[in-house]
């Protein structure tokens, strides 16, 4: 198996960081830098990272997270969230280093496609941050690190204490650290025959 493959294998949900392991920034602002390579439909880019330092605030987070011991000995907290009206913020600059007959053809097609269409943009935020997330995790593993996606806190809540601006979805949290302790047992996978199927349903 190759690196790649190896490094997905390897990967669990973390339950316990070292909180005492302080992450250098350089290394904080590479694995956000990576995360930028996930794709977006018309290359929208309508993830956001909310990258959460303040103690007070993990705190609070923690209290509406079920008290989940990760929020707060992780050495960064990515609370991964999306712009549903991305697609109507200066789109040129999604296309900015393309010929200008390309910009303006995408610049068209992302307004058609997502202007009068909530659903549309709501989706598309949750499948671009999903694929954000595990970009962010492959990236973290890549130094080093471990993860754990979360979406065990309460939405309502957490929008409230960041201050989630009201065209933004928030779509779960990524805790990166150094895993700690012993891992709880794995639920096993379920076979590749219950969850591929060809042609139709
Ligand atoms: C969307 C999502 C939300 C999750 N929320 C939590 C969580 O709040 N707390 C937690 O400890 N693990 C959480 N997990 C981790 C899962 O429990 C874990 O991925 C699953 O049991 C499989 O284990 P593995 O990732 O170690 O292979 C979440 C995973 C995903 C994808």
């Amino acid at each position: 198996m190759n690196e790649i493959l190896d490094t997905m294998h390897a990967r669990r949900a973390v339950k316990h960081f070292d909180a005492g392991h302080e992450m250098p920034g350089e290394t904080l602002a590479a694995i956000l830098h990576a995360a930028r390579t996930a794709p977006t439909a018309f290359n929208i880019q309508n993830w956001r990272f909310l990258v959460v330092r303040d103690p007070a605030v993990r705190a609070a987070i923690k209290a509406v997270a079920w008290n989940q011991p990760q929020i707060e000995e992780c050495s960064a907290l990515i609370v991964l969230c999306a712009d549903m009206h991305a697609y109507a913020k200066d789109p040129g600059r999604y296309w900015k280093d393309a010929p200008e007959a390309m910009r303006e053809k995408y610049v068209s097609m992302i307004t058609q496609y997502y202007e009068n269409n909530p659903a549309m943009q709501r989706d598309e935020a949750f499948r671009s941050a999903g694929m954000a997330a595990y970009a962010l995790m492959m990236a973290a593993a890549a130094f080093g690190y471990d993860t754990c996606p979360m979406d065990g806190f309460d939405f309502e809540q957490v929008a409230e204490i960041v201050r989630l601006p009201r065209d933004h979805a928030l779509v779960m949290f990524v805790a990166i650290g150094k895993g700690m302790g012993d891992l709880p047992p794995h639920g096993g996978r379920i076979a590749d025959a219950d969850i591929i199927a060809y042609d139709r349903f």
